[in-house]
This record gives structure tokens, sequence and C-alpha cells, in this order.
């Protein structure tokens, strides 16, 4: 009996993948057909894939081609099948002309014709693309413009800010005079102006039928938080807290596994960001620049219903925040963050449980490493997943998905952005020490 096998990401079955399958099938008797799985997909930078692992075994199944079908998990893992299922023949299309030749040493290599004019990228393509408008004057907007490149089905609409450095730096056509045009020429929009201009904007946007990705902290006022999300979900719209930490994997790996107790109870949630990066007109304070990411953690792991908090904060001679802890008391743990860009510090984030603690090296809002301790350190695991981009595009993504069907998928819930808009309300406030 001739086995062959052959793989591919197979999202949104079209009649190139028909096609290659047939072919593939009559090189032998028996055909496995691998499918790439998603984590794979986004280690090897494929993050725009529609259908789920599940939704494209069921078309590949839904064929009767494939006598078996298997999932491609690992970068190496070819070597492995073609040796455990004892396979005659490997075989892709000649988009992968000469990337296979290695399996030559295991089993026979065949590139049959790929089908002109079909492809998975395209038909994504073809759907029709968000218009997406940016306000705001932050450098972070030259990496949007940059990294919405990854994204199918995203174009940037218009750019409105007032920034000479940010204007130098995207493309001129792109450029508004007033925020109300970039509304008018777009679907939704992704707001990263100063936060004072969070709620207005936001609202503006909302009123007309406008998705949003606003920078955290969505706003400093938590009635007024309510108030947006109130609207966005009467109105049908998605309105989505920007903290690209949420959108790395090895963030959502890492609450998985505190979720499922591999540490034990968790007692304390230590979390530090601190920069000494020159500031501008247009920065943003430091508890507004880095006090939301600092909480995500605590509220994600913690919950929101903390007993109290005291904060502690310093500022210069011209009222500039420079360095900001608060710590936070629950029934059965406690909680720190440590922010500022006048004090430099380790950013590390440390979560303490009963049985071992997760480490998570600096920068960890950039995480793609962490590691889980033991007491004994035979028992150390360590953790990497790949993150491209500082995870904008996979937060570009996830918005695209959410405003195509109108449900937020992110792990930053409206309750997580109501308890860090209501820190920010009490420390603007001054409900604070000062140091
Ligand atoms: N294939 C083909 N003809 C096409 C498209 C794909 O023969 N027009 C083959 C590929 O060569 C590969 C298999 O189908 O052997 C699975 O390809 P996959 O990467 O899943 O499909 P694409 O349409 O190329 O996907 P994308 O556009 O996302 O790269």
């Amino acid at each position: 009996m001739v086995k062959v096998i052959t793989y591919g990401t197979y999202d949104l079955l079209h009649r190139g993948h028909i096609r290659l399958l047939e072919r593939a099938k009559a090189l032998g008797d028996y055909l496995i057909v691998g499918v790439t799985a998603d984590d794979y997909d986004k280690s090897r930078g494929k993050i725009n894939v529609q259908q789920s692992l599940m939704e494209r075994i069921e078309a590949i199944r839904a064929t009767g081609l494939a006598d078996e079908i298997i999932v491609e998990e690992y970068e190496g893992q070819k070597i492995d099948d073609i040796r455990r299922y004892d396979i005659d023949i490997f075989t892709v299309g000649t988009d992968w002309e000469g990337q296979f030749d290695y399996l030559n040493e295991y089993c026979k290599v065949i590139y049959l014709p790929r089908t002109e004019g079909v492809s998975s990228s395209e038909i994504r393509a073809k759907k029709k693309k968000l218009r997406l408008g940016i306000v705001g004057e932050s450098q972070m907007i030259k990496k949007f413009v940059r990294e919405h490149e990854f994204v199918n089905g995203l174009e940037i609409s218009g750019i409105y800010t007032k920034s000479d450095a940010v204007k130098a730096d995207v493309p001129k056509e792109l450029l508004a005079d007033s925020f109300e045009s970039v509304l008018s020429m777009s679907d939704a929009v992704y707001i990263i102006s100063r936060p004072e201009f969070h709620y207005e904007q936001v609202k503006a946007a909302l009123m007309n039928d406008k998705h949003v990705l606003c920078e955290s902290p969505i706003t400093i006022s938590v009635s007024q938080s309510k108030e947006l999300f109130g609207l966005a979900k009467e109105r049908g719209l998605v309105l989505m807290d920007s903290l690209k930490t949420a959108f790395s994997t090895a963030y959502a790996r890492l609450l998985l596994l505190v979720k499922a107790g591999k540490i034990g109870d968790v007692y304390s949630v230590d979390a530090t960001c601190t920069s000494l990066q020159k500031t501008d007109e247009y920065s943003w304070n430091s508890i507004c620049a880095w006090g939301p990411t600092a909480m995500l953690p605590v509220f994600d792991i913690l919950g929101t219903n903390y007993i109290d908090k005291t904060i502690y904060t310093h500022f210069d001679e011209n009222g500039n925040d420079l360095f900001t802890k608060i710590d936070f008391h629950y029934e059965h743990a406690v909680a720190s963050i440590k922010v500022g860009n006048g004090v430099k510090s380790e950013g590390e984030l440390v979560i303490s449980g009963t049985k071992g603690y997760i480490y998570v090296p600096a920068p960890w809002w950039k995480t793609d490493y962490f590691e889980v301790r033991y007491e004994n350190p035979a028992e150390n695991k360590r953790y990497f997943y790949q993150l491209d981009g500082e995870g904008i595009r996979y937060e570009l993504v996830e918005f695209l998905k959410s405003a195509d069907k109108r449900r937020i998928f992110s792990y930053i819930d409206s309750i997580v952005a109501a308890a860090i808009s209501k820190v920010l309300e009490d420390y603007e406030s001054g409900n604070t020490i000062a140091i």
C-alpha cells in the first residue's frame, strides 16, 4: 500500500485545496492530511486564519478524500509523521517548491502544480475591508500603521493628529483635518488621544455607529466608562480596550495556568512597569500610560472586588507624576503595582501561589516567555510563545473579528475596564499619599 501525506491550513476550503487533495490521493492508496493547529499557524506568522481548527478539519472530512486527518502542531513534525505513519510520498503545492527537499531522506517528495487564481488569502481579502480611522498624538500610531499590513481585511482610512512627529512619519494621503472627517470615512476608529479626550471622542464615534478600539484607560471616570459601554451595547457596536499585553499568547496562557491551579491559590500579584523615556507635550501622565497595563494581571487574576487600596505617588515640582505604587488588599490576597516614568525598576511580574510562583521577566508586558517555578527547581517549567509586532497585529485581528461578529473576543472585559477607570478616578481626585 502506498501511503501519501500532505499538509495545509485549509482555511475557507476552496477548489485549489480540493484539486490538490484529489491529485495527492491519486498518487497512492491511502491519504493522510495534516491540518495546522491554530498555535502553530500563529507561531509561523499566519495570523489571519478565519476558521477554527475543528471547522477546517470538518471541511476536509466532508470532501471524503482523506483516509486519515491529523493535526500539525510543531515545527519539524513532518519528519516525525513520515516515520510514525510509514509514509511513501510527501506532497504539497508548487508554492512550496524546493522547501521540503530535505524530506527526500525519509520518503519521496512531489510538488503538485498549484491551482492558479485562488487562495485563502484572496478569499479573505475579498470580504469588505473594515476602514479604520485613527486619532491621537502617540508614536504608537506609526506602529499601528505598520502592523495593519499584516492583517487581512483592514485598511487605514484616515489619521487625525496634532503631532508633527506623527505627521512626518505616516503616509501624507492618510492625514485628515478633523476628527469628524476621520469618522465620516471610517467604519471603526482607534482612539489614542490623551485620556481626557476619550469620553467625547468615543461617544461621538459610537453615536455615529462606528466601532471603537480605545487605548486604555477608556476614561478616567467610572460613570463615563459605564455609560460608554452601555451605549456600545445598546447600539450593537464593539468598544474594546486597547491593552496590547492582553493579546499576547504567553499572557493568555499564563492566566489559564493560574486558573487551572498550577501554582495553587494565589496570594500575591506584583507588577512593575517603568521607563525613563523622554516625554513631550502629548505624553500621558505615567499613571495613565502604565497603570492600566500594570493593573491588568491584578484584576484578571484576583478579580475587581478588592477591599481597599492605598496609592502612593511622587510628583515633581512641575506636577508630573514620576512614580506611583498602589497596594491592593483583597479578602485573601494582596497585589501591588509600581509604575512611573521618573523612577527605574525591574519590569517584572510575579504571581505567588501556595504551590509555586510564576515569574515573567522584564519587560513582562511584552511577554513571550515565562516560568512556573516550584520549591524543587527540577519541577520548574519554562514557556515560550512567539509574539510578533508587540501584539498589535493580534489585537487588530481580534478587533476585526469582534467588529465582524459584533461581539468582543478579548480578555479585557468591561468589568476590568471599569475597575481600571475607578483606580484612575480615585488617583485623579487626590485619594493618594504623597511621597
Ligand atoms: N494549494 C493549491 N492551489 C491553491 C491554493 C493552495 O494547490 N490555489 C495547495 C497548497 O500548495 C498546499 C495546500 O493547497 O499544498 C494547502 O494550502 P494552504 O496554505 O492551506 O492554502 P492557501 O490558499 O495557499 O492559503 P493562504 O492564502 O492563507 O496561504
